[in-house]
This record gives structure tokens, sequence and C-alpha cells, in this order.
């Protein structure tokens, strides 16, 4: 996995009000949607490396939310490892997407919105908590399923506690998993990003996934089965 260092450009707050930083890294370290990023001090003052969500892509980097417990300032360096495991791969094909956040801070999802509008597909987009402002191409529909019905793609993100809290035949996975492309992003610590320590897996049984080996954007149907 690559490993690159990264400054701290600056602190902002997300579209939903959450702090974050804009990051400035070689292009060659750049993610895609859905894929996550480790970071630490280069000082080794961090027991273990932070998973950063981005929200957004930039040509020079990245805008990401600020993990727990860090406190970074502008021009710092970062000791990055990433891009981790696969982000969404939503085909071509597909020109209905429905993004959905599940439990989870909806600005996670823009990067995958930015895909879909970059190629020109209709975007819906959804979310438990309230979403922030979002390009006008962007449909806002106050009630998730008939909207299910609409999409040939589902993007979802999503955190174990709420699947375990949901359930999977809660009825959103339920409508999303029909037959049709749908991933979820799943959100979770990923300590050490080389499948190893096995503390990031998702899914059960058959089924049972490494989130930064397999993920953290799996097939909905892995954690619905
Ligand atoms: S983070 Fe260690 S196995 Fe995935």
């Amino acid at each position: 996995m690559r490993r690159t260092l990264a400054r701290v450009a600056s602190l902002v707050l997300s579209p939903s009000g959450m702090a974050a930083a804009r990051l400035v890294l070689p292009t060659a370290a750049m993610p895609v949607p859905g894929q996550v990023m480790l970071a630490c001090r280069p000082s080794g003052d961090d027991s273990l490396r932070h998973t950063l969500l981005p929200i957004a892509l930039h040509a020079d980097g990245l805008t990401a939310l600020q993990p727990e417990g860090a406190s970074w300032q502008p021009g710092e360096l970062l000791d990055l490892l990433g891009p981790v495991g696969h982000g969404f791969r939503p085909s071509t094909a597909r020109r209905r997407w429905l993004l959905a956040a599940l439990g989870v801070d909806p600005d996670i999802l823009l990067p995958l919105m930015d895909m879909g509008i970059g190629r020109g597909v209709s975007v819906a987009m959804w979310a438990e908590s309230p979403l922030p402002p979002l390009p006008p191409q962007v449909e806002v529909p106050s009630d998730v399923e008939p909207v299910l019905d609409w999409a040939d793609y589902v993007g979802l993100a999503l955190t174990p506690d709420w699947l375990d809290a949901n359930g999977p035949d809660g009825s959103i996975l339920k409508a999303a998993s029909r037959p049709r492309l749908a991933e979820a992003l799943v959100i979770l610590p990923i300590p050490c990003g080389t499948g190893i320590c096995g503390a990031c897996a998702v899914g059960g049984g058959r089924t049972a996934r490494r989130a930064c080996i397999d993920g953290p954007v799996v097939a909905l149907e892995d954690l619905t089965r």
C-alpha cells in the first residue's frame, strides 16, 4: 500500500458543519469515492492511525472529516497510508442513482454524488439526518421508498452498529438489495489497513469480509444474506 506525506492546508467545516481538514497530497495517492486513507503524525505521537473519510476530492488533494481525537493544525505534515481497499464501482450503464446515508454523516457520500454529477446521471440523495445544501441537479426526496423503486443503482453509507440495530431485513436494505447493483460503504475503524489485525470484519459466516481488503465498499448482498 502506498505511503505518502500530506500537508494540512487548512481546517474547514464540512457542508453539514462538521470539523474537516483540507489536505494537499500527490495525485498518485488520491482515493476514489468510497476509499479511505489512514493517517497519523510522522513523529509517532499517535498510537494508531486514524481513518480519514474524504468528503471532497480536489485536483491537488482532498477534504476529509477530522477523525475523533485528531487535533491536526494547518501546516502539519501527516503520514498517510492508502488509498485503502475498494471504492464505489457503479456501472456506467446505471443512470438513476440513489445515495443514502444510514446513521452516518451524509457528507461522506458527497464524493460519490460528485462522481454521478460528473457522469451526467440522475442523482437523488436521502439521509436519516438533515442533508447539507446540495447542487440543484440533485433530487432530495422526502420519502426514500418511492426512490428505491426508481433507482437502478444504490450507494449507501452505514455503520455496523446501524446494521445491528436495523437488521439486514430492515426495509431500506431489503428494498435496496432487489436485483440491481447496490453497494455499501461500511464506516468502522481500520487500524492496520493490511488485513492482518482482523479488527475491521464486516458481515458474517461465509460472507465475512475485511473492510480494509474487501471493502470498505462492499456489495450490499454481502451484508444482507
Ligand atoms: S484493519 Fe486490520 S484487518 Fe482490516
